[in-house]
C-alpha cells in the first residue's frame, strides 16, 4: 500500500489496496492511521458492489441510516448522491460536515462516485478544522472554549432541501461543543458549520450570528485549509467526519453525477 499526500496536511490518495476485499489486519490498521493523519483519503479505480462497500464502512463501525433517507436507494444503509439536470439542489453544496444535528454523527463517510460528468468539474472541496482553529488568535480561542452551538436538520432539510417530514416526525436537533476535541488524536478542532449549525447558546441573536457568520466565512475564505477531490469514475473517498467538513462543487450543469455514500455512526458524542 502506497500513500501520497495531496496537501502537506489534508488529503492523501492511496494506492495498492483492493477495497471489494476483506482487508487484512495489517491494511486496516494503516488505512486507520491514514485516516487519522490524512483526514481524507482518495482511492481510486476500486469496482464495488453496494456489499463490498458496506463491508469496508464495517470495519470501521455501525453503519449509519440518514434521517432523511427514505429508502431512495432501496437500502437505508445506502445514501444516493445524484445530481441531473432535473435536479433542484445537489446535496452538501455548501460547506458542511455530515448530519452534526445528530447526537452521534458519523465519525467518517465514504462516498463512491460512479458517474461523473461529461464536462469534468464535480469536484468534492474538504478543509481541515485542526487548522481552522489554530489559525484563530488565543483571545479568540479562549472565547470560543466552553460554548456550546445547537444543530437542527431542519435548516438544511426543509430550509434548502424542502424536505417534508410526515406528521409527527421532528428533524433531529443537537448540541455540540463550538471547540471539540477528537476522540482518537486528542486534538482540538472547530466544530461549527455553516450546514446544521443555527446558533450559539448564551449570546444574543446579533451577537450569535456574527460570531458564526466570522468562524464559517473564516473556513470558506481560507483556501490553506482546504484540499480538493477531482474524481473519475470508480473513486471512493473516505473522510474523517469528525475534524473536516467538505463542500460538493456543482459547475457541471446540465451534466449528470452519481455515487452512493456510506456512513459510519461515531460512538461517542463531539465532546471538548
Ligand atoms: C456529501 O455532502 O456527502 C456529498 C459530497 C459530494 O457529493 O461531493
Amino acid at each position: 500500500m502506497d500513500i501520497q499526500p495531496l496537501t502537506p496536511h489534508i488529503g492523501a490518495e492511496i494506492t495498492g489496496v483492493d477495497l471489494s476485499q476483506p482487508l487484512s489486519n495489517e491494511e486496516f490498521a494503516a488505512i486507520h492511521q491514514a485516516h487519522l493523519d490524512y483526514m481524507v483519503l482518495v482511492f481510486r479505480d476500486q469496482h464495488l458492489d453496494r456489499e463490498q462497500h458496506k463491508a469496508f464502512g464495517r470495519r470501521f463501525g455501525k453503519l449509519h441510516v440518514h434521517p432523511m433517507n427514505k429508502n431512495r436507494s432501496g437500502d437505508p444503509e445506502i445514501l444516493v448522491v445524484k445530481t441531473t439536470k432535473d435536479s433542484a439542489y445537489t446535496a452538501g453544496e455548501g460547506w458542511h460536515t455530515d448530519v452534526t444535528c445528530d447526537e452521534f454523527p458519523p465519525m467518517g463517510s465514504m462516498l463512491y462516485i460512479t458517474e461523473t460528468p461529461e464536462c469534468g468539474g464535480g469536484d468534492t472541496m474538504y478543509a481541515d478544522m485542526y487548522m481552522a482553529y489554530d489559525m484563530l488568535s488565543d483571545t479568540m480561542k479562549d472565547m470560543l472554549d466552553g460554548l456550546v452551538a445547537v444543530h437542527d436538520g431542519a435548516m438544511p432539510y426543509l430550509g434548502s432541501y424542502g424536505a417534508r417530514l410526515p406528521e409527527g416526525q421532528t428533524y433531529p436537533k443537537n448540541e455540540h461543543p463550538v471547540i471539540a476535541r477528537h476522540p482518537e488524536t486528542g486534538k482540538k478542532l472547530l466544530y461549527v458549520n455553516s450546514g446544521f449549525t443555527t446558533h450559539i447558546k448564551g449570546l444574543t441573536r446579533k451577537e450569535s450570528r456574527a460570531l458564526l457568520d466570522f468562524l464559517f466565512e473564516h473556513i470558506a475564505t481560507t483556501p490553506k485549509l482546504t484540499c480538493r477531490v477531482q474524481w473519475e469514475p470508480n473513486t471512493l473517498t473516505f473522510w474523517d467526519n469528525r475534524c473536516t467538513q467538505h463542500h460538493a462543487v456543482w459547475d457541471y450543469y446540465p451534466y449528470s453525477r452519481y455515487g452512493e455514500r456510506v456512513s459510519i455512526v461515531a460512538d461517542s458524542r463531539p465532546a471538548a
